[in-house]
């Protein structure tokens, strides 16, 4: 399938004022027109997809429909039916097994913690694996963990919480040879230095990669090291409940068995969550770029334990997801494609955002460009969309650059007959990430005793809006700092008092307190596309 005969007057109309562009560079927006442009056209601001929570820490907040559906929900699990038997006890649980969980639960075994790592699918299967464009670590020259840190409150916001700020990018250098010295392949010159690249929002050239499956080669690296060092991990096993003891300090969760359909109890001395982010639960009906299991369950766990969460009120949608063809919509077109300078062009061929501006803005003017302004070009299953203009890339940088950099898109799109050096992809924004979650600390610890959490189930880092390349980061950098916290914690903690799920009875005798009578049931664990047109 190449692209349809009614596509291709627009894409001869890209491919007209190309050599043009070529030398025109685009206004980037002054703070006001930025903000008049997320009023207007981000979805975060569009009243009618929110409602207030009832019941929980957040009680009172106008939060996402789809968050407040899986947070007022009740639990799998019946307090009064329930035996808290532990089937298993260890120092360190770790929940998920993505970037996260694989870096917490190699520091805690390399501390000396027993650790015991659990994942819903198998070890691997996770955002990590399918992010594409790279990790931001201030390791040249001309920029410094200082002006990293500028951009990263900029492009939140400047609402992040500065301390959590702080650590990601002091921690950054230390954590790129960390994963240099376990065996990732990072993109070098000839003269063997780091490749590094813009992403949007950065001042400095700062996106180190492997090709376009830098996420994948992290992955790789990790699972390995977990596996080579014999740290014991179960897959197809997800948590459903967080334990609580007497003190309501967190010892341990509720597992449950998608083969067996059995529950399992295990104790521990502490627990990390690394569960990921909410994607595939669609806000605003968005389709994502998430893997399969990213249905929120840590922040839903945390949440009925007492957790308080920030920033749920904004989610992020990456610019770039794929409008054409319909098998792929919705998944990642990387923005190392804008980083390597392909402009985004409307059905009359002309630019109409400056390409590296945060995801927020750029996501904004693309949904005004198509629904505002009605400049899309719409597929002939009635996708609307805008180009991405993908040739430029081996205009700009020579022949074979586009192939040589991001093998896996092109790839992607060959199976469909498209070249992307020759002919662009259409795009449109897709949901991409929980830019808020639960609170931590700068060891990763929550405000419930012994629970602490790594990556997109926390919140506060990435203020409102997280920039490319720190999402990665921030896996590595908090996996790691819980792995070591809640290994120093789980020294001091003993199994005295009782196991207790009073805190999920509470929580049901809340919903119904506040009339939230709900037939949902939450953590969702898979997503359920039985009445949906969305994948
Ligand atoms: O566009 C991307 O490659 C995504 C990267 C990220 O979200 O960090």
């Amino acid at each position: 399938m190449s692209y349809p005969k009614e596509m291709q007057a627009a894409i001869k109309k890209v491919a007209a004022t190309r050599k043009s562009r070529m030398n025109e560079t685009y206004p980037m927006l002054s703070p006001e027109e930025k903000q008049e442009l997320l009023n207007n056209y981000h979805p975060d601001y569009r009243d009618d997809a929110f409602r207030q929570v009832q019941v929980g820490a957040n009680k009172g907040e106008s939060l996402p429909h789809e968050v407040v559906d899986i947070i007022e929900a009740r639990s799998r699990i019946e307090p009064a039916d329930f035996s808290l038997t532990a089937d298993k006890e260890v120092d360190v649980l770790v929940i998920g097994g993505g970037g996260g969980g694989c870096s917490a639960a190699l520091v805690a075994a390399e501390k000396g913690a027993e650790v015991l790592q659990v994942t819903k699918l198998r070890l691997g299967d996770a955002n990590t694996m399918m992010a594409q464009g790279g990790i931001q670590i201030a390791d040249k020259e001309n920029d410094s963990p200082a002006i990293h840190y500028l951009d990263v409150m900029g492009g939140g916001g400047f609402v992040n919480k500065p301390e959590l700020v702080k650590a990601l990018v002091m921690d950054a250098p230390k954590v790129g040879k960390w994963l240099e010295d376990l065996g990732y392949m990072f993109d070098k010159d000839e003269e063997g230095r780091m490749v590094t690249r813009h992403g949007g929002g950065t001042s400095r050239k700062r996106m180190h990669s492997a090709r376009d499956y830098s996420g994948a080669e992290i992955m790789r690296t990790l699972r390995d090291e977990v596996q080579n060092r014999g740290i014991e991990y179960i897959e197809f096993l997800p948590a459903v409940e967080l334990l609580l003891d007497e003190q309501e300090r967190c010892q341990g969760a509720i597992l449950y068995d998608l083969e067996t359909e059995e529950y399992m109890v295990v104790r521990a001395r502490t627990v990390i969550l690394a569960t990921g982010g909410f994607g595939r639960i669609h806000v605003s009906g968005f389709p994502t770029t998430n893997h399969y299991g990213a249905t929120a369950d840590g922040l839903v766990m945390a949440y009925r334990a007492g957790a308080n969460l920030l920033f749920m009120d904004s989610t992020q949608f990456h610019p770039t997801g794929a409008a054409f063809p319909e098998q792929i919509v919705g998944l990642l077109i990387t923005e190392k494609v804008r980083g390597l300078g392909a402009q985004l062009v409307n059905n009359k061929g002309e630019q109409f955002v400056y390409p590296l501006e945060t995801r927020d803005a750029e996501a904004s003017a693309i949904i005004r460009e198509c629904e505002g302004r009605n400049l899309g070009i719409t597929t002939p299953t009635g996708m609307t969309g805008v180009w991405l203009d993908s040739p430029m890339i081996d205009e700009i940088h020579g022949p074979g650059t586009l192939q040589k950099e991001l093998p896996a898109m092109y790839r992607q799109f060959d199976r469909f007959d498209i070249d992307i050096t020759k002919d662009p992809m259409l795009i449109f924004p897709t949901l991409h990430y929980q830019n808020g979650g639960v609170e931590i600390d700068q060891r990763g610890e929550t405000a419930i005793e012994n629970l602490f959490i790594a990556g997109e189930t926390s919140g506060g880092l990435h203020g409102k809006n997280r920039l490319m390349g720190n999402s990665l980061l921030d896996v590595l950098v908090f996996g790691r700092r819980a792995g070591k916290a809640a290994t120093e914690r789980a020294r001091e903690v003993s199994f005295g008092d009782s196991l207790s799920l009073k805190h999920v009875e509470s929580f049901h005798q809340q919903l119904a307190a506040k009339g939230v009578e709900t037939e949902r049931v939450s953590p969702m664990l898979l997503p359920d596309y039985s009445n949906s047109n969305i994948s």
